[in-house]
């Protein structure tokens, strides 16, 4: 399995700070933001990793993460040129996903459970695709599932009236077949390809599997969200990404 870290957008919701630099390096806790996505793909045994980011930063990013040999993995990197959606930027994966499965993560995504057991259950299951609920306080901010008996059986993007208390999160698995269903998509009426179209059209083949994520789970696109990120974040000590004594001097 290969993993994607979606890195792109233009983070408009915390400018002036993303006008310099990339939303996904700002500080969460000890770490910049794109350090939780990622070690959570590492900790999950994926070791060909892609991530996709806008022209703006790249820069900065590949700075920070390099080849990817300081974790004994290896990325690879794709620009995405302008925020036309997360679909859209998954899109650009399908060169480097060849014919494997993908597990892929939204790069403000922060959390603080292992992945194994998701992605286990994905290996399982053959067809379709699959993807991790967090039961959340203010659903309307989010993709919210309606859920009946163990199946989704539609996904609403940011809705008036949420029809479940669960958002969907950025963390998704797919068959290498989302690359023929993103191609089938039109923007919405904000101007992107939305992740919640291609979720929605593996519900409608029957194929929407999910498992909901505990412990805690936040993104962190917004000055709140992201405080809410910082404060939960603020003892967590992520493993082999931890700088160690020399580097900190
Ligand atoms: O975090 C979970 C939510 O993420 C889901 O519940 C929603 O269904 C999903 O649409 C998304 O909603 P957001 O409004 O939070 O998406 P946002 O535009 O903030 O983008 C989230 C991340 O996706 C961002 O940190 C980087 C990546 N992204 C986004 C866009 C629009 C890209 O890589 N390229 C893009 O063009």
């Amino acid at each position: 399995m290969r993993g994607v870290i979606l890195a792109g957008g233009t983070g408009s919701r915390l400018r002036p700070i993303t006008s310099v630099t990339n939303k996904h390096l700002l500080p969460v806790g000890r770490y910049p933001m794109i350090y939780f996505p990622l070690h959570a793909m590492i900790e999950a045994g994926i070791e060909d990793i892609l991530v996709v980011t806008g022209p703006e930063h790249m820069g900065h990013i590949v700075n920070l993460l390099g080849s990817g040999r300081q974790w004994d993995v290896q990325f690879t990197y794709r620009v995405q040129d302008s925020a036309g959606g997360i679909a859209q930027a998954l899109g650009l994966a399908r060169d480097f996903a060849r014919d494997d499965r993908v597990l892929v993560i939204l790069g403000d995504n922060v959390f603080d459970q292992p992945l194994d057991g998701f992605v286990r259950s994905f290996e399982a299951q053959g067809e379709g695709a699959r993807i991790l609920l967090h039961k959340v306080p203010d659903p309307t901010r989010y993709g919210v599932p309606e859920l009946r008996g163990d199946r989704i059986v539609g996904i609403e993007e940011k809705p008036r009236m949420p029809k479940s208390d669960y958002c969907v999160t950025g963390i998704y698995a797919y068959n290498p077949d989302v690359f023929s269903v993103i191609n089938t998509l039109e923007p919405s009426g904000r101007g992107e390809i939305e992740i919640t179209d291609v979720n929605n059209h593996y519900v409608r083949q029957g194929d929407l599997a999910y498992d909901v994520l505990a412990g805690t789970w936040t993104d962190a696109g917004t000055f709140e969200s992201l405080m809410v990120a910082n404060a939960f974040a603020q003892n967590f000590r992520l493993g082999r990404f931890e700088p160690s004594e020399v580097e900190a001097l």
